[in-house]
């Protein structure tokens, strides 16, 4: 629950369950999740769908073999069947056009019930509750790593490029309820002026962040999972060196989220940030605040 500007206690989106994937190479992203990122495969549907594991969830990523090379889809979690049904008047009462979805869609994603709608950029956008955690099968990871900061922070963050900044504003802050932790605003070229809006829905600096651009080629800019040690990240530092996979921005920490991290380059061309030690936000104190750099140190090469 988050609280508007009037104080009244608003129903939010609780955290990002899982993100769908469109890839060419199904098979290569199973060796890939499993082999450098340390994500458990978890079978597939008969329509070649693979899951990925990072935690107690059936899955947290469903890699579809769609052939976009790019975000197929938010799923986004609240916390039961009220809280849907509240998220979808809100939506509907806004003029989203929301789209129950079937029992079959539910039993494809292995949640009790969810709702369908776009986003102001279009981008293919779920709510949903009730996921099937499997405890009885604990995750174990094919990498000898400590494992992913998950919970009630939930699968970490992403970023995306949005066709118009204010609109999207407006949505995620409006109707699904999320609360801005900071701005970043940077000039990537003397012309250029970029502004970045990072919000948070739990104690997760932030779950979402958009700049806009409109003509991107991609959606998706990067997503992020977050280690439960430092020896995590770098022992897969140095694991993607020795194996030639390749690294868009080496060690550095953020200014807004405190992040210890490096990104590296999937096989779909977009970026995968992998990091600990982020700051938390504690909506009681939290106050928004300005950065005009990314980073404190470190992080160099290009997104
Ligand atoms: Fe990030």
């Amino acid at each position: 629950m988050a609280a508007n500007r009037e104080g009244i206690r608003m129903i939010s989106v609780t955290q990002l369950g899982y993100l769908g994937l469109s890839v060419r190479d199904v098979n290569g992203w199973e060796q890939f999740g499993a082999q450098v990122l340390g994500l458990q495969p978890n079978g597939r549907d008969p329509d070649g769908s693979l899951f990925l594991r990072m935690d107690e969830y059936h899955h947290r990523f469903v890699v579809h073999p769609t052939g976009k090379d790019d975000l197929a889809y938010i799923g986004w979690e609240v916390a039961g069947e009220e809280e849907l049904e509240a998220m979808a008047k809100r939506l509907k009462h806004a003029g989203v056009a929301v789209t129950p979805g079937t029992s079959d869609e539910a039993d494809a994603r292995r949640v009790a019930g969810l709702i369908k709608f776009g986003d102001p950029s279009g981008i293919p956008s779920e709510i949903f509750y009730g996921p099937l955690v499997i405890f009885d099968k604990p995750f174990q990871s094919p990498r000898p790593i400590s494992g992913f900061k998950t919970g009630e922070q939930g699968l970490g963050h992403f970023v995306v490029w949005v066709d118009d900044f204010d609109r999207s504003l407006h949505f995620y802050r409006d109707l699904l309820g999320m609360r801005i932790s900071d701005f970043v605003n940077f000039s990537p070229a003397p012309e250029v002026k970029m502004r970045v809006v990072f919000f948070h829905c739990n104690p997760r600096h932030h779950t979402i962040a958009f700049a806009q651009m409109p003509r991107a080629s991609k959606r998706l800019h990067h997503f992020m999972l977050q280690l439960q040690s430092l020896d995590d990240v770098g022992a897969t530092y140095d694991l993607c060196q020795t194996q030639e996979v390749p690294i868009a921005m080496k060690l550095g920490k953020h200014t807004n989220d405190h992040m210890v991290s490096f990104y590296l380059r999937t096989p779909s061309g977009f970026n995968i940030e992998y990091g600990w030690g982020a700051r938390e936000v504690d909506d009681s104190i939290w106050q928004v605040q300005v950065h005009t750099a990314g980073s404190v140190w470190g992080h160099q090469g290009s997104l």
